[in-house]
């Protein structure tokens, strides 16, 4: 099997719908027939179990601190997906020290090997296992709404790891928008500010609009492409994984770090 793509879903701001967005788009893609490993990142205020209803046996952290048997940790909840959770509540669990970073990313090469997809769902904000985890992605997903400040920090969220990362790659998903229309203008200003300020440009990948059957999924713990497959949002995440696994990631910019900050290498 090809080496596994790992997409990182993150935004700087919370509460953007990062987890519901993760959660629905790979079971979107294991429905099509790949194999998905959806890794909660969000270390210390874990959100997929919850989003899913899940038991949670074992987390990250529990294979971190305590050599748990990563595969004991593994939730299946569809037959080409599975779960690794994160724990919730402990505020130093959010911390991924140098060397947790080295065996996470042993245990998740290990691991990533049966999979074509390894989803990873990150924290809000700007922290180092966030920075991380897009650092070993091969695309970051940056999802932001409308919201002015859902903007702003995933501008922030773009210059900062550009700045501190040769070679990294950026899709924007706009949520919780009125219509195509809306999320397009949203877009375009992301991508002024990031081609004038940061000389580079961003790649949309689409938008889901916001949708009151995605809120009764959440309370339900289902994700809203069960829950409510006809619904606006399950229709517009369906077209989201479809333009994912099309995506040619050799034809996206790439940031490449030149002496004096950063300067964009287009690959097209
Ligand atoms: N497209 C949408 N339409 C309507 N409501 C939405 C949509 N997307 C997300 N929401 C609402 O936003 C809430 C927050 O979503 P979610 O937990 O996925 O955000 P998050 O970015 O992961 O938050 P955090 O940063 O705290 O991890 C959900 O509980 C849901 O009610
Ligand atoms: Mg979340």
């Amino acid at each position: 099997m090809a080496e596994p793509k790992y997409w990182c879903i993150t935004s700087g701001k919370g509460g953007v719908g990062k987890t519901c967005l993760s959660v629905n788009l790979a079971f979107a893609l294991a429905r099509q027939g790949r194999r998905v490993l959806l890794v909660d990142g969000d270390l210390g205020l874990a959100n997929v179990d919850v989003l899913l209803g899940l038991e949670v046996r074992a987390t990250v952290r529990d294979v971190l601190d305590r050599g748990a048997d990563p595969d004991t940790a593994l939730i299946p909840v569809h037959p080409l997906l599975s779960v690794l959770p994160a724990s919730s509540g402990v505020p130093e669990m959010a911390n991924l020290s140098p060397d947790d970073q080295d065996l996470l990313q042993e245990t998740l090469q290990a691991m990533a090997t049966s999979f074509h997809y390894v989803i990873l769902d990150t924290a809000a904000g700007l922290g180092p296992a966030v920075l991380w985890f897009n650092a070993i992605s091969d695309l970051s997903l940056v999802v932001a709404t409308p919201d002015p400040t859902a903007l702003t920090d995933a501008y922030a969220l773009i210059k900062v790891l550009a700045q501190s990362r040769q070679g990294c790659r950026f899709g924007v998903v706009l949520n919780c928008v009125q219509d195509e229309a809306e999320a397009r203008q949203i877009f375009d200003t992301l991508d002024r500010a990031a081609e004038r300020f940061l000389g580079m440009r961003l790649h949309y990948l689409g938008a889901v609009p916001l949708d009151p059957a995605v809120k009764k999924a959440v309370r339900d713990q289902a994700p809203f492409l069960n829950a409510a497959p006809q619904s606006r949002a399950a229709q517009a995440l369906l077209g989201l994984a479809d333009r994912l696994k099309a995506l040619d990631l050799d034809r996206l910019e790439r940031v490449k770090a030149g002496d004096q900050g950063m300067k964009v290498q287009s690959l097209r």
